[in-house]
């Protein structure tokens, strides 16, 4: 069973509601920012969404592939695939359904035309296996476009080290994170050529530290846990993140040790690639 699905069910509903709002404002923009510059989804294609969590850039996707293209949203995370059907059953061309980058629907059919995976390869732990999944579902010209991160953001260690030490173990084992020279190996193995493979834009900024810690406990499926969150503990956290006068700063964009994001665009085989 993969890890993200092993939290109490009820806890789960609440952090995949908490992840839907919190997409709206993070993820949500930077994941539209990456279709239209990078995707090149067209009407007619097929698309995997792998690791589609709430179904926002699935929905999106699904309207520019529309009226005879369909996409498919894949996810571990059963609550946030109940609320993506939910949210989403009024367009025709899209559907959900729970799975992982070793189950998801089509291995072995080369059908795909792209699969689009955003910020989803840092939770994966077998990434040769699901690099050769991916080939196995894409046909010949096919792509993968995906986000992911390559090393923790530090904000993001020190919160699970500080605020939540009870649960940073299990937090961390939760997280694969290998570095960008290693996930082009896994790709280039799997029979992929690959045509971009760069930073990308993807950058952490909080209103509040309250924002910070809900979007901790969204994205890690409810195991942060806001009442293992002491006064103490908060004050700790902060004073690494506070201007000189004490007020939280928590607007991580441009620093080095924070932006771990990357990018990778590949083909299958040396098909040319339509945009
Ligand atoms: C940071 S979220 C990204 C969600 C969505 N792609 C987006 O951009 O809003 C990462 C997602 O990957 C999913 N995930 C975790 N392990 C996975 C696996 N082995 N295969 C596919 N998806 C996985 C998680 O459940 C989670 O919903």
């Amino acid at each position: 069973m993969a890890a993200v699905t092993s939290n109490s069910t009820a806890v789960m509903a609440d952090a995949a509601i908490g992840y839907k709002e919190d997409s709206k404002s993070i993820q949500k923009v930077d994941g539209e920012t990456f279709i239209q510059e990078d995707v090149h989804a067209k009407a007619g294609d097929v698309i995997l969404d792998l690791g589609c969590g709430t179904g926002e850039l699935s929905a999106l996707l699904a309207k520019l592939v529309e009226p005879k293209g369909k996409v498919v949203g894949v996810d571990p995370d059963k609550e946030r695939i109940l609320l993506a059907q939910k949210s989403h059953k009024q367009i025709p061309n899209l559907s959900f359904q729970e799975g992982s980058d070793s189950t998801f629907p089509g291995i072995g059919s080369e059908t795909y035309d792209i699969i689009f995976s955003n910020h989803v390869l840092h939770w994966i732990p077998n990434k040769q296996r699901a690099f050769d999944n991916m080939h196995k579902a894409l046909r010949q010209g096919g792509k993968i476009a995906m986000q992911y991160g390559d090393h923790y953001p530090l904000f993001t260690l020190q919160a699970y080290k500080i605020l939540n030490p009870e649960n940073e173990a299990r937090i961390c084992e939760m997280l694969n994170y290998e570095p960008r020279t290693k996930v082009e190996k896994c790709c280039t193995s799997a029979g992929f050529t690959i045509l971009k493979s760069c930073d990308c834009e993807f950058q952490f900024a909080f209103e509040s530290i309250d924002g910070l810690l809900k979007w901790l406990r969204s994205i890690t499926h409810g195991v942060f846990d806001l009442s293992l969150v002491t006064e103490d503990r908060l004050e700790k956290y902060l004073a690494l993140y506070s201007d000189k006068d004490g007020k939280p700063c928590l607007d991580f964009r441009g620093a080095s040790e924070h932006s771990t994001h990357s990018l990778l665009i590949a083909v299958k085989d040396n098909g040319t690639v339509a945009k």
